[in-house]
């Protein structure tokens, strides 16, 4: 099967007024049509911007430095500002962690999601509104006619969610981004939400990347993973692979932090050390200072991508291959 999307050796750093700072280092991995794809690392581990350079909605300060986002074998980051402009919301639509900062308070949600399909779509205003009902209907809004005349604050933050969601897939996107988009909302809500982003393949056939500071999330949703550190990926693969063989010591270490049930809103890591705040300007693996395998290499060189088997690759020295 060929990839959706490929992001291939990506950089990207911002000026900031103490210099630049190289945000990601070279980030690699691809999605397949329809899959659903965790993006996972703690918090600055370049999640969010990896999000945000597939459709170009960076803050000025961001300039990518090398690298390629090809969707459908195309480099996103070579077309204009109009052409990329066109393609967000109809090839690739984004959502993010909190629905009630994305939607306009003094719209009714009928008119928000209608102003989205007639700004991608030439279609008729009847036309828009109908689909605006089947893709309600399709996330499991309930009640579609009274939805459609509230305004935002009217509605729950999980009924916000799928409000946003129905937006994100009516002009019927190839790609959806959802970065961190439960994490604003309670257990069982979250829960909801999850399973609906599962069923969107089937009912829409579209692929999902999953942004998410909680490897737990990963685990019930994803198909495939790619764990973060540093902007660059530390470890890729199946879910069932990474989480029955994960080898990079920073999964690990994620693993060992799941949150169980009881300790909701305790800090996620457990894992000592901070992440670095400038990772590019640092020699060697960025996880070398917090990692307890280190040796002294770990500090010098940046460990490649090593493959091990079928869809798993692990960027540590420790599952180099043996000469
Ligand atoms: N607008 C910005 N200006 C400067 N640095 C930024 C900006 N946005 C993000 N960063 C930095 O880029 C890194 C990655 O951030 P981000 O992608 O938001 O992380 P995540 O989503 O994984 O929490 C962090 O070190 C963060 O401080
Ligand atoms: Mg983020």
């Amino acid at each position: 099967m060929s990839a959706l999307l490929e992001i291939r050796d990506l950089y990207l750093e911002f000026k900031t007024s103490r210099g630049r700072l190289k945000a990601l280092n070279g980030i690699t991995f691809d999605i397949q049509p329809g899959e659903v794809f965790g993006l996972v690392g703690e918090t600055g581990c370049g999640k969010t911007v990896t999000g945000l350079s597939i459709l170009r909605l960076l803050p000025r300060s961001a300039t990518i430095t090398s690298g390629q986002v090809l969707l459908e074998g195309t480099d996103l980051l070579a077309l204009s500002r109009s052409q990329i402009e066109s393609l967000r919301g109809s090839k690739i639509a984004m959502i993010f962690q909190d629905p009630s900062t994305s939607l306009n308070p003094v719209f009714s949600i009928g008119s928000q999601i209608e102003r989205v399909i007639r700004q991608h779509m030439q279609v008729s205003r009847q036309a828009a509104r109908e689909k605006v009902r089947s893709v309600m209907a399709a996330v499991g809004l309930p009640d579609v006619e009274r939805i459609l005349g509230s305004y935002p604050h009217q509605l729950s933050g999980g009924m916000q969610q799928r409000v946003m969601i129905a937006m994100a897939l009516s002009c019927s996107p190839r790609l959806l981004i959802a970065d961190e988009p439960t994490t604003s909302l309670d257990v069982t809500i979250q829960a909801q939400i999850l399973k609906l982003l599962r069923e969107l393949q089937k009912k829409f056939d579209v692929a999902v990347i999953l942004i998410t500071h909680n490897l737990g999330v990963i685990a019930q949703t994803c198909d495939r993973l790619a764990v973060l550190y540093g902007g660059r990926v530390a470890e890729s693969g199946s879910t069932r692979d990474i989480f029955n063989q994960p080898q990079h010591p920073y999964t690990r270490g994620l693993m060992n932090a799941i949150p169980h049930p009881g300790t909701r809103g305790k800090k996620m890591s457990t894992i000592p050390g901070t992440v670095p705040t400038n990772p590019g300007a640092m020699t060697g693996c960025s996880f070398a200072p917090r990692c307890e395998f280190a040796m002294e290499r770990c500090s010098l060189e940046t460990p490649p991508l090593y493959p091990l088997g079928e869809n798993h690759s692990s960027a540590c020295f420790l599952v180099e291959p043996k000469p």
